[in-house]
């Protein structure tokens, strides 16, 4: 039997009764865009969250483009955005009219640090998406205190826990991804956007909506871009779940610990007092291609995701820093791998893991 890289499906066994029901409710209710239940799931999210609102929207790619466009951001700025990240990070910045400029992560914690957003601030730099990346918690206030407003990029770090709280309340505005594969995923594309500002929120409310504020006069070009009622719905069910599925990737962590794993790979740091609600659990090792094939054999799956970051893509060629500007990321790049975690892995197969990265490595 093949260990998976990460399994939506187990956690929600349990609540297939409750989301078959609510998922009939909006059916015959009839009403599929912007209904009760976004209303509703976009209060009880921004109260998980700890942010004082929360817009819901399409996608967690148009959730950046939104929330850099509340910011004001448009042609002729900038906006510093991590290489190491998902795609969609650096891609959601040209519609609005800006363009991307790199910067470097630190490769035992995958996020940014403030000295390596100041290395590429500009007078043109409008704002600074920072990435949570794989769960982790990067630090929103000390790159908010370089005077730049930050789009929290929380697509993989719902559940994730920090000294200052959660992700999606730490800076300016945020986005969120509920892909079905994420920590808290629907039942096809959904995103939101957290801030704890009202102006902002008025501002995404009406960008989402066609630029309209009351559906009869369009002030600015805007977005079609809403959760459907049907991902509330389906969300409404799952949100209360998220923190004991996000306490189990967390212990998981501990456990990998436990099981010796730090000492054949390296191991993801937490940033400082941040408890990751870790959604891809990502090791370093010299030859990480080598060791996920050897992985197969012993029925584990692993997978490298970034290793050509977003500088690298044809797409972003004109946006390219000089060749070796971001060594953290050419180093993760090379050196990463992800290995299984999800809410619900058991401990024979955390063990199982652990095994054969040991015999993979002739340790
Ligand atoms: C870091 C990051 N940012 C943005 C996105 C985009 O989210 P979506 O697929 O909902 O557009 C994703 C995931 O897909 C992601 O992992």
């Amino acid at each position: 039997m093949t260990i998976p890289l990460f399994d939506p499906t187990t956690a929600i066994e349990p609540l297939r009764e409750q989301i078959d029901a609510a998922l009939l409710e909006v059916a015959g209710a009839g009403q599929f865009i912007l209904g009760p239940n976004v209303g509703a799931f976009e209060r009880e999210f921004a109260a998980l969250v700890g942010a004082g609102e929360a817009i819901g929207v399409a996608n967690g790619t148009e959730a950046i483009t939104i929330a850099l466009r509340a910011l004001g951001v448009g042609p002729g700025d900038e906006v510093i955005v991590p290489s190491f990240s998902y795609y969609a990070s650096a891609e959601a910045i040209p519609p609005t009219g800006a363009v991307p400029v790199f910067c470097d992560i630190d490769p035992a914690t995958y996020v940014t640090t403030a000295e390596q957003v100041k290395a590429v601030m500009t007078p043109r730099t409008k704002a600074v998406i920072v990435v949570h990346l794989f769960g982790n918690i990067a630090p929103v206030a000390e790159i908010e205190a370089l005077g730049l407003p930050v789009v929290e990029d929380c697509a993989q770090a719902a559940g994730s826990v920090g000294p200052d709280g959660r992700p999606g309340a730490l800076g300016a505005i945020a986005s969120h991804s509920f892909y079905p594969s994420k920590n808290l995923g629907a039942f096809g594309d959904g995103g939101a956007i957290t801030t704890s500002s009202k102006e902002l929120a008025e501002r995404v409310r009406m960008l989402r909506f066609h630029g309209s504020r009351d559906r009869v006069s369009y002030e600015e070009v805007g977005f079609n871009s809403r959760l459907d009622e049907i991902q509330a719905a389906v969300l409404r069910v799952m949100l209360p779940q998220l923190p004991a599925w996000a306490a189990h990737r967390a212990a998981v962590a501990g456990r990998y610990e436990q099981l010796g794993l730090g000492q054949l790979v390296r191991l993801p740091r937490p940033t400082d007092g941040a408890t990751p609600a870790w959604h891809l659990y990502v090791v370093a090792t010299d030859e990480p291609d080598q060791l996920a094939e050897q992985l197969v054999a012993s029925g584990v799956e692993s997978r490298g995701y970034y290793r050509h970051p977003i500088h690298e893509q044809p797409a972003m060629s004109a946006w390219r820093p000089p060749p070796n500007a971001l060594p953290g990321t050419d180093e993760a790049a090379s050196r990463h791998l992800a290995i299984p975690i999800s809410a619900t892995i058991s401990d024979p197969h955390l063990e199982q893991v652990v095994a054969a990265v040991g015999a993979a490595l002739g340790k």
